[in-house]
């Protein structure tokens, strides 16, 4: 498939191979309209890359055109307007001016940039803190034929949290879809109960999932269930009594909540499925996370692989 190379404007990084140790940075973009006129010299390349530089070893080459079909190159001392007629077997590069490393986009501790070299392409790829997602578009940065590097909207957004405050909300980074899942380490501190919720906002939960060691009840539970408008829904209760119990006093556990669509939620502890539950709500309503009672949270992920 030919590629719509007329609108792709592309940058180079090419090591020097002269003396200085330096990387020399040449920025180089594909010319819209592909033209040849009059030249310095003609050497034969294998490919446009190889013509480039070809064009950067002669200090008054300005620009090349690279013939795909006779493997061509001609170095040029500028470029020219007269249309070669051979429409796209010709690729005309210019040097253009560089992009300097964006330093706006270089927040310390929540995401960094690296930066690749795909022969032709200098790449930015944007990268977020270990806690943290990024939100937005592609995050890929391209240089432009005129130096700069293509705007786009994006954050870094936490989603981890180590130690994390018990009855705090803490707020889901993204709408979440099907296939989100909500983890979480921790350790009971008393033989009582302790939750987890998925919250909508404080009156209404989309899942309140409640450990019950041995509060109320001789039987060890486990408890999901939905909460609206301030009110539980009792009947929508589901209840689970696995053996053995996977959660005890002073021994940590890892829960996930994992949404296989927007309407049903399955639970697992320590990587064994306990249950599942459909809340009454949509999944997608969920804004928030906490946990609260008898448990020394480590660890709460509120977009974990699973
Ligand atoms: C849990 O650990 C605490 C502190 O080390 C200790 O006082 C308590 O007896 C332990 N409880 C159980 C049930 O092991
Ligand atoms: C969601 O997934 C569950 C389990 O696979 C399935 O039983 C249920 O019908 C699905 N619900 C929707 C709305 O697709």
């Amino acid at each position: 498939m030919e590629r719509p190379w007329k609108h792709v404007l592309l940058c180079a990084l090419i090591l020097s191979s002269t003396a200085s140790s330096n990387a020399r940075f040449a920025y180089w973009s594909l010319l819209p309209n592909p033209t040849v006129t009059s030249y310095l010299s003609v050497a034969p390349a294998s490919n446009s890359i190889a013509c480039v530089r070809e064009c950067m070893k002669h200090s008054q080459c300005d620009s090349c055109a690279y013939y795909r079909e006779s493997g061509t190159c001609y170095l040029q001392v500028e470029t020219s307007t007269t249309s070669d007629g051979t429409g796209n077997s010709v690729e005309v590069f210019k040097a253009t001016s560089p992009c300097h490393v964006p330093k706006m986009y270089i927040a310390p501790n929540t995401n960094h940039v690296d930066w690749k070299n795909n022969g032709w392409e200098m790449e930015g790829n944007l990268n977020c803190g270990n806690d943290y997602m990024y939100i937005g578009d592609s995050p890929t940065y391209h240089c432009s034929a005129l130096g700069e590097w293509t705007e786009k909207q994006w954050q870094c957004r936490q989603k981890v949290w180590r130690n994390p405050e018990i009855n705090h909300r803490f707020s889901v980074p993204k709408t979440p879809g099907p296939g989100w899942a909500v983890c979480m380490i921790g350790t009971p501190t008393h033989s009582t109960r302790f939750n987890l919720n998925l919250a909508k906002d404080k009156n209404n939960v989309v899942l309140h999932v409640d450990v019950r060691l041995h509060h109320r009840s001789a039987t060890a539970t486990i408890v999901m269930a939905s909460m609206v408008d301030n009110d539980w829904g009792i009947e929508m209760n589901k209840h689970y009594t696995p053996t053995p119990f996977p959660v005890a006093v002073n021994r940590s556990f890892h829960m996930a909540v994992k949404t296989l669509n927007l309407s049903d939620v399955q639970l697992f502890v320590d990587g064994v499925f306990i249950g599942n539950f459909t809340p009454l709500f949509s999944l997608d309503q969920v804004t928030e996370v906490s946990v609260s009672a008898d448990v020394d949270a480590r660890m709460l992920d509120l977009w974990c692989d699973q």
